[in-house]
C-alpha cells in the first residue's frame, strides 16, 4: 500500500493547532487576497481540488488521485484547466512550508481548507495528518475534476466515483456559499450568494426557488460567456448548470429544501462529508487520531 497515513513523523495536536492559527491569522491579515477580501474560499477550493481527483474504480496508486501526495504542485496537475486560480492559494500557503519544514503539501492544503471553513463560521471538521509528498509519477490524470456545464446524472455519477451518497454530494456543493467564479479562471462570473466569506446555508436558500420568472427565481444570463444562471432580483448572483442540477432532480431537490430550511441539517451532513473528501484514497491506521481545532475566536 502506498497511500498510508504515516504515524511516525506526525506532530502533536498543539503543533497542528499552531499551524492552524498561523493560517487563520494570515487569512485575517491579507484581506486583499480577492474581490471579496478573504483567501478562505480559494483555500477551500484548493483543499477540494487536491482531493477531488480520487477515483475509487482505479486501483493504481500512480493514477488514482486524492490529497495524499500533494501532486498539484507539479505542472501537469497544477496546469489542469480546472485548477486555474489555485496557484494563488498555493503561493499564499508557501511560507508555512518554510516555517514548518516537516509539513507535507497534502496535509497543509487540506488543513487550510478546514481552517477556512471554521474561521468563516462553518462547522468543526475533524482532520487527520499523515499525508506524504509523492513524486511526479503520482499526479492524477487531467480531467478528473467536475465539468460545471453538466446536469444531474453527471453530478451523481461524478460523486459516486468519489464514493459519495446523494445527501453527501448535495451538502458538499453547498460550499458554493463561499467565494465566486472568476472569468479569468473558469470563464464563469460572480458569487452564489450575498455573503461569500460566510459559511452558511445561503447557497441552498438562493438555489431552492429554481428557474422561472418569479421573485427570487433564476434565468439564463444573456452574455458571451458560458451558460450560467442569474437571479431575477439583483442580476448579480450566479448558479452553474451543475448547481441548478440540484433542483432539477427530484431526489436532489428534497435535500436542497431540507438544507435551505435547516442550516444545522446542512452542517451535520457537510462536516463528515468534507472530512471524507479530504481523506479519499488514503488509508489511516486505526491509531490515527482525529483532531478538532479551536477557532481563533474560541482561543481569545
Ligand atoms: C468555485 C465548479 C463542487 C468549493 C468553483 C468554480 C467553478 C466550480 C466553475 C469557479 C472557479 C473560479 O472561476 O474561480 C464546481 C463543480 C462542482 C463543484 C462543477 C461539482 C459538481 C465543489 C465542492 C466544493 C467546492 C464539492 C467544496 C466542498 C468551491 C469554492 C469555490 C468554488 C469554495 C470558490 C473559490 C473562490 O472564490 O476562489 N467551483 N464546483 N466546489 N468551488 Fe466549486
Amino acid at each position: 500500500k502506498v497511500k498510508v497515513a504515516t504515524l511516525s513523523d506526525i506532530h502533536s495536536f498543539k503543533e497542528y493547532q499552531q499551524v492552524y492559527n498561523d493560517i487563520a491569522k494570515k487569512i485575517e491579515d491579507e484581506d486583499d487576497f480577492d474581490v471579496d477580501g478573504s483567501a478562505g474560499p480559494n483555500l477551500v477550493r484548493l483543499a477540494w481540488h487536491s482531493a477531488g481527483t480520487y477515483d475509487k474504480y482505479d486501483k493504481n496508486p500512480h493514477t488514482n488521485g486524492g490529497s495524499y501526495g500533494g501532486t498539484m504542485r507539479f505542472s501537469k496537475e497544477g496546469g489542469d484547466g480546472a485548477n486555474n486560480g489555485l496557484a494563488k492559494g498555493r503561493e499564499f500557503l508557501e511560507p508555512l512550508l518554510k516555517k514548518y519544514t516537516w509539513l507535507s503539501h497534502g496535509d497543509l492544503w487540506t488543513l487550510a481548507g478546514v481552517v477556512a471553513i471554521q474561521e468563516m463560521g462553518g462547522p468543526k471538521i475533524k482532520w487527520r495528518p499523515g499525508r506524504k509528498d509523492l513524486s511526479e509519477e503520482y499526479q492524477a490524470p487531467n480531467g478528473k475534476l467536475p465539468d460545471a456545464a453538466q446536469g444531474p446524472d453527471y453530478v451523481r455519477k461524478f460523486f459516486n466515483r468519489l464514493d459519495f451518497t446523494d445527501r453527501e454530494m448535495v451538502a458538499l456543493i453547498g460550499a458554493h456559499t463561499l467565494g465566486r467564479c472568476h472569468v479569468t479562471s473558469s470563464g464563469y462570473d460572480g458569487p452564489w450568494d450575498f455573503a461569500p466569506t460566510m459559511f452558511d446555508n445561503g447557497f441552498f436558500t438562493q438555489l431552492q426557488k429554481g428557474v422561472g420568472s418569479g421573485e427570487g427565481q433564476w434565468h439564463l444570463r444573456k452574455w458571451d460567456g458560458p451558460e450560467q444562471y442569474e437571479d431575477n432580483n439583483s442580476n448579480s448572483l450566479m448558479m452553474l448548470p451543475a448547481d441548478m442540477a440540484l433542483v432539477q432532480d427530484p431526489k436532489f431537490k428534497k435535500i436542497v429544501d431540507e438544507f435551505a430550511a435547516s442550516q444545522e441539517a446542512f452542517f451535520n451532513e457537510f462536516a463528515p462529508a468534507f472530512q471524507k473528501l479530504l481523506e479519499s484514497g488514503i488509508h489511516f491506521p486505526k491509531e490515527s487520531k482525529e483532531l478538532v481545532f479551536r477557532t481563533l475566536d474560541e482561543q481569545s
